[in-house]
């Protein structure tokens, strides 16, 4: 099936071509470490990638688990967070480990509607902890997932408005490798951040140029409409 050889093909190109991401290489007991994840994709959420490496490092070192979170004061807590701003985020991951150990005993959940349950865990965390630390099928959508799908099927549509995210996430559900549900969400994640860029897109690199009717028509300038998420 066509859909099978796009997974297979993003899957290898992801394998050869990852960055090598101190939250990827996040090993518990041969699983990614739950607990990382969550703190790399709530940094994620709002920071790049180079500019997140230096604090997921330091606020490991402080706070190396949940236990440690959880006992910490908020004021510690800010101190470690201090420069990424959305200090909400920090408040909630506090307020998140300190649920985690009286309501689930120190373990993350692995439901995602257990997760969404946890004070600062909405969608996109709970997807991107439930599909990259257990492997489950849930496709997880950033902006630069809605990018790469608005280019592979044409959908010159403005991927920050809430009706239009919907679509796509229809569109990502229905792509997703699902039994490879940690590998396909980061390599979507991974071709959105160094490929399939908003403007100096490298499509003569990109391991899925062949299925894209973007290239076919040469309008990646114009699709998505608008790259604010
Ligand atoms: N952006 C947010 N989460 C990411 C991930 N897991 N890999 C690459 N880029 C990301």
């Amino acid at each position: 099936k066509e859909i099978s050889r796009f997974q297979h093909t993003l899957l290898e190109w992801y394998k050869k071509n990852r960055r090598q991401l101190p939250w990827r290489q996040t090993l518990m007991e041969g699983q990614p470490n739950p607990y990382h994840i969550w703190v790399s994709e709530t940094m994620l959420q709002q920071t790049r990638v180079t500019n997140v490496i230096g604090y997921y490092k330091k606020w490991l070192q402080t706070f190396p688990d949940i236990p440690s979170l959880a006992a910490s004061s908020l004021e510690r807590v800010n101190e470690i967070w201090a420069g990424l701003g959305y200090y909400r985020r920090a408040k909630l991951l506090h307020e998140g480990a300190q649920t985690i150990m009286s309501r689930f005993d120190g373990k993350v959940p692995e439901d995602i509607k257990v997760l969404q349950s946890i004070p600062g865990i909405g969608p996109y965390t709970s997807a991107a902890i439930a599909s990259i630390a257990f492997n489950k099928p849930y496709a997880v959508c950033d902006g630069n997932v809605f990018r790469v799908l608005s280019r592979l099927f044409s959908i010159d549509l403005d991927i920050s408005s809430t009706d239009n995210q919907s679509l796509f996430r229809s569109l990502a559900q229905f792509l997703m490798f699902k039994e490879m549900a940690a590998d396909y969400n980061q390599a979507m994640m991974e071709l959105g951040a160094t490929v399939c860029t908003p403007k100096s897109f490298d499509c003569n690199h990109c391991p899925v140029q062949r299925w894209c009717n973007s290239f076919q028509i040469a309008n990646e300038h114009q699709v998505p409409l608008s790259d604010i998420v």
